[in-house]
C-alpha cells in the first residue's frame, strides 16, 4: 500500500513537473520577447559604437568557450592567456585611442558590471597560472555572472 502511494506521487511528479517547467520557459520567453514588457533599461549608443560592442561580445562568448575547453582538457596556462588577453583587466581601453569606447555611453552601474567582468576574468587568469582549477572555476562564475546581470539590465536598441 505504502509502495502504491510513493509510485503514484512519482507519477505525478513526472506529470506535473514538465508542463510547469514548459510553462515557465514560455513566460520567459515572451517577457524578453515582447517589447511592452522589456523594462530592461534602454543604453543608447552611436551605431557604430553599437557594432564595436557587438564585436567584442561575441569575442567574450567564444573567449568563454575556449577558457572551459581548455579547463576541461587540464591545460590551465593557455586558460591563464586566454582569459586574461580577450577579457582580463589588460583587455580594457583597447578602444580608448579612437574614442569609440562603448564605455562611456554607459550608466556607472552598467560600467561597474563590466568592470567587474574585467575584475573577474584577470583573477582567472590568476588562479589557473597558480595552476588552482577550483579557483579558476569559481572566478569563471563570477565572469558568467555579471553576462547575466548586465543582459538583464540593459539593452542598447
Ligand atoms: C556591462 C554590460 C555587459 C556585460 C558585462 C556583458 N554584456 Fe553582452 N551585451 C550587452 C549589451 C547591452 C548587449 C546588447 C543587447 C541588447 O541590446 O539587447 C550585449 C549583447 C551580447 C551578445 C549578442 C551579440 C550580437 O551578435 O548581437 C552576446 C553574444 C553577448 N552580449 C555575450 C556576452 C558574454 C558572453 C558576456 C560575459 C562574458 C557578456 N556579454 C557580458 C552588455 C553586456
Amino acid at each position: 500500500m505504502r509502495i502504491a502511494t510513493v509510485f503514484a506521487s512519482i507519477t505525478l511528479l513526472f506529470t506535473l513537473q514538465p508542463a510547469y517547467s514548459a510553462e515557465a520557459a514560455a513566460e520567459t520567453r515572451s517577457e524578453v520577447n515582447s517589447p511592452d514588457s522589456d523594462d530592461r533599461q534602454l543604453v543608447a549608443m552611436p551605431d557604430e559604437v553599437r557594432q564595436l560592442m557587438r564585436k567584442d561580445m561575441l569575442d567574450h562568448l567564444s573567449a568563454i568557450n575556449e577558457i572551459m575547453t581548455l579547463l576541461a582538457e587540464d591545460n590551465l596556462d593557455a586558460a591563464a592567456d586566454v582569459a586574461e588577453t580577450r577579457m582580463g583587466k589588460s583587455s580594457m581601453g583597447k578602444h580608448r585611442a579612437t574614442g569609440t569606447g562603448p564605455g562611456r555611453f554607459m550608466p556607472v552601474e552598467m560600467r561597474n558590471i563590466g568592470w567587474g567582468m574585467h575584475e573577474s576574468a584577470s583573477k582567472l587568469s590568476r588562479e589557473a597560472r597558480d595552476g588552482n582549477l577550483r579557483g579558476a572555476y569559481s572566478a569563471l562564475q563570477k565572469v558568467t555572472a555579471s553576462c547575466v546581470a548586465c543582459h538583464y539590465s540593459y539593452r542598447t536598441r
